[in-house]
């Protein structure tokens, strides 16, 4: 019979595990109770607070689908995405940074050729990408898979305009003997995370803008190397300093240079981080 009180607790959790047998297991989940129950004892957290906690959870759980993860979108404006990927990806200061993925990469993308148009003709100021791929040395990477997405000029991804079937403003591309990748696209908007979840309940209990900064997302492949999976970010952007995933690095502010014919260019070198 175990006397317990709200000091002895914490012990009697802990050493009910101890003979988890996975000892990466072990460690992971006392840690976790060690957490868990510092944190009640610190905010000293009420019943009704944990129930709506619990009610929070499920209605997360409740939100996902197939093509909605309202977890990975709650990791994200916690900070806890960027986090994860910070511990896992230390690389050389050289290197480009990664950001977060989000949700609208998709496997089934076309492949094309250098110097493309992927916008598909949708409306919008055109953005002409000259991008180029070199190892921390500075020597081009060539063959590397190059993959871009972004969203049109009113900050929707191709599977949510009405009309438009199949892809645009996004594809893979192979890198040229120079590292080089060359495409025409339109010039990216800013948008709303999703707000009609519990996760948009968070925002506007805390206060928090919803707004992501106008992106490129980006994200290369080559052999040898640490996939990079990143996003370029356009200067003087109103959101850069509020982004709600936290993706955002001043290292990814590009400048989109404006030119007499108002077509924007973006000039950027990602660096590859080579695999130990
Ligand atoms: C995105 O940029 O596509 C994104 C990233 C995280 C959450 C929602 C959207
Ligand atoms: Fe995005």
């Amino acid at each position: 019979m175990l006397d317990l009180d709200e000091t002895r607790i914490t012990e009697a959790v802990l050493e009910a595990m101890a003979n988890t047998p996975d000892s990466r297991v072990q460690q992971i989940m006392k840690s976790l109770v060690r957490h868990l129950h510092d944190f009640i004892r610190e905010v000293a957290l009420t019943e009704s607070e944990w129930a709506t906690a619990i009610d929070f959870l499920t209605r997360t759980g409740q939100m996902c689908t197939p093509e909605r993860q309202e977890f990975i979108l709650m990791s994200d404006v916690l900070g806890a995405t960027v986090l994860l990927d910070a511990v896992n990806n230390r690389r050389s200061p050289q290197a480009t940074e990664n950001s977060v993925l989000g949700p609208f990469f998709r496997q089934a993308r076309p492949s094309l050729q250098d110097g493309t148009d992927i916008s598909e003709g949708l409306p919008g100021d055109s953005l002409y990408v000259h991008a180029r791929v070199t190892d921390t040395a500075g020597c081009p990477v060539a063959g590397a898979m190059f993959d871009v997405w972004h969203s049109d000029a009113e900050g929707h991804y191709d599977s949510d305009i009405d009309g438009l079937n199949g892809a645009a403003m996004r594809g893979q591309f192979l890198t040229q003997d120079d590292g080089s990748v060359r495409f025409r696209t339109i010039a990216p908007a800013s948008y709303p995370i999703p707000e009609d979840g519990p996760v948009g309940d968070l925002m506007r209990a805390t206060e928090r803008s919803v707004m992501r900064p106008a992106h490129l997302h980006v994200r290369v492949e080559a052999p040898g190397f640490s996939v990079l999976t990143t996003m370029l970010f356009r200067k003087g952007d109103p959101y850069l300093d509020r982004d709600p995933v936290f993706g955002a690095k001043k290292s990814l502010v590009a400048d989109f240079v404006v030119d007499e014919r108002a077509s924007q260019h973006l000039e950027y070198t990602f660096v590859l981080q080579p695999l130990v």
